[in-house]
């Protein structure tokens, strides 16, 4: 029998989406996961004597994997929603967040939500983007597995415009270097992105929630903040 080694601390399997820079991606190049949540998901976990242990699983998968128990916390750019809150249990919320439209530079029909009446709009399936899309009166929404599929589609013409998270489509238009989109239209809902777990859970949601306080108490929640959004 082996002796149980203490000096291991537990392991804490995260999950996420790895299209969602600056929250969570993969350089070019590297397979290693990176971003604000990774970053921060890793702080959480050591803050509660854990290593953490990260996956990548489609964003439509990731509640029924935490469901299925494959991993034990969703972080991925979650927005916290009623609809989910039925079936998992958020943390406290750790960005602010909201949705927002990106359009070719030279499309000048679309200035608004309004604007995109009857229009072809790519999201991502399962997110809050692709909910509010099919709000749209007329419009035809395609879902893509990836963020990178919907703006690939948007620079092929195949759809007028993308709805996604400000700061995906913010980090899209300065550090992918493209030129030939911008963003348009005031912020559409706003939303905050919680850790998500279990609901039968409740012990690590507590403390998931004195990890999130401890880091922004001794500043660590700031350093990683700043390392990804500048000041
Ligand atoms: N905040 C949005 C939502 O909750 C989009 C999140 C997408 N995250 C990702 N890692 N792809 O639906």
């Amino acid at each position: 029998q082996k002796a149980a080694d203490t000096n291991k601390a537990k392991v804490l399997k995260i999950g996420a989406e790895m299209t969602f820079p600056p929250f969570e991606f993969q350089e070019e190049g590297s397979k290693e996961y990176v971003g604000f949540d990774m970053d921060l998901a890793k702080a959480v976990a050591k803050q509660m004597g854990y290593t953490a242990e990260i996956q990548n699983i489609g964003f439509d998968g990731l509640i029924p994997a935490l469901e299925a128990g494959n991993i034990d916390m969703i972080v991925s750019g979650m927005s916290i929603t009623e609809e989910r809150s039925k079936k998992i249990a958020f943390s406290k919320p750790y960005y602010k967040s909201g949705l927002s439209i990106v359009v070719k530079g030279d499309n000048n029909s679309i200035t608004s939500f309004k604007d995109l009446e009857g229009k072809r709009i790519a999201v991502q399936i399962g997110t809050t983007g692709a909910e509010e899309a099919r709000k749209i009166k007329d419009a035809k929404v395609r879902e893509y597995n990836s963020n990178s599929e919907a703006y690939m589609e948007l620079k092929a013409g195949g759809v007028d415009a993308v709805v996604n998270d400000l700061p995906v489509n913010e980090y899209y238009l300065t550090k992918s270097g493209e030129k030939n989109a911008k963003i348009v239209g005031d912020i559409v809902n706003a939303e905050e992105y919680g850790m998500a777990v279990t609901k039968k859970n409740t012990e690590l949601v507590e403390k998931v929630n004195k990890a999130i306080d401890e880091l922004k108490k001794n500043g660590e929640y700031e350093k990683i903040y700043v390392k990804w959004f500048g000041k």
